[in-house]
């Protein structure tokens, strides 16, 4: 079996990155649905429809754990199918299928708790002491999933969250450096002015914008530390693997990059991410 690693373009190499870099002798296949990206405008109900039909290509395609390397993906689609899909699906392709998301990971490195830990809800105001700033699409944002899940486990902390409706976009088609430096300030400067401050940490809560991490870092200081999601999710795959041996990662360092959309070899801007040519074919 492989590991399928989706996203709704190329923003999931960032994810897929770490998880290659993690586990370099388990087979991968990632799928970028770039004939219906961008997903961070689109409503619920259709991502949940085009994240189900992309996940069913990876397992059809030999996978046994699909990773959502998308936030958007995430937030909408992954409680869904695990819900309402999976079960169903298990029995429909006679083995062991799931999907895990990306979103759950990122909470428990920004608090520092696992998921399963409840905060105590105490009435008395508590001082929010450390501001977390999140930079998504804006069905992330929309969905408050971040706000929710984080306020849950830590009162101390606010969220204050800046959807980037272009920016996905803009990374997609590989523009020139200067655009995406003026997006990237012109959303942190939005986001500070809306703090009153600068964040004392940053999340880029969609899987875009890690490519270009070093914009919002010149941007945001260097001493504002990022939670850096392709890590946690790294992390906490290799504890799922672990717990979970149905799940053969295989082991002959397969690396298959597909696309809905054109096939062909990747923009300079994610060929000097990957640090390597990259080729996708087509589904
Ligand atoms: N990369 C995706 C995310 O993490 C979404 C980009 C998009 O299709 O809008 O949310």
């Amino acid at each position: 079996m492989s590991i399928g690693v989706f996203d709704t373009g190329v923003g999931g190499l960032s994810v897929h990155r770490a998880l290659v870099e993690r586990l370099p002798q388990a087979d991968f296949i990632y799928l970028g649905d770039q004939k219906n990206a961008p997903y961070g405008g689109k409503s619920g109900e259709e991502v949940v429809v085009l994240t189900r039909a992309a996940c069913e290509y990876l397992f059809e395609a030999g996978a046994g754990l699909v990773v959502l390397a998308c936030n958007t993906a995430s937030a909408f689609a992954l409680r869904r199918l695990q819900q309402t899909w999976i079960p169903q699906y298990r029995q429909q392709i006679g083995r062991a299928v799931n999907v895990l998301g990306i979103i759950v990971p990122t909470i428990e490195a920004a608090t520092g708790l696992p998921w399963e830990h409840e905060a105590e809800r105490r009435g008395d105001k508590v001082e929010k002491l450390d501001v977390i700033g999140i930079f998504s699409t804006p069905g992330t944002v929309a969905s408050r999933v971040y706000e929710i899940e984080i306020d849950k486990r830590r009162q101390d902390v606010a969220v204050f969250s800046e959807p980037c409706p272009n920016l996905a976009r803009l990374i997609e088609n590989g523009v020139e450096r200067d655009v995406l430096k003026a997006e990237v300030e012109k959303h942190v400067g939005a986001l500070t002015r809306r703090i009153g401050r600068a964040p004392d940490r940053a999340i880029l809560g969609c899987t875009h914008y890690e490519i270009i991490a070093d914009l919002f870092r010149e941007a945001l200081a260097p001493s504002i530390p990022l939670i850096h999601q392709p890590t946690a999710v790294a992390d906490s795959l290799q504890l799922y693997l672990a717990r979970h041996p149905e799940y053969d990662p295989g082991a002959t360092a397969l690396r298959r990059f597909v696309t809905t959309g054109q096939p062909g070899e990747a923009t300079p801007l994610l060929t000097s991410f990957w640090g390597a040519p990259l080729r996708f074919e087509a589904t």
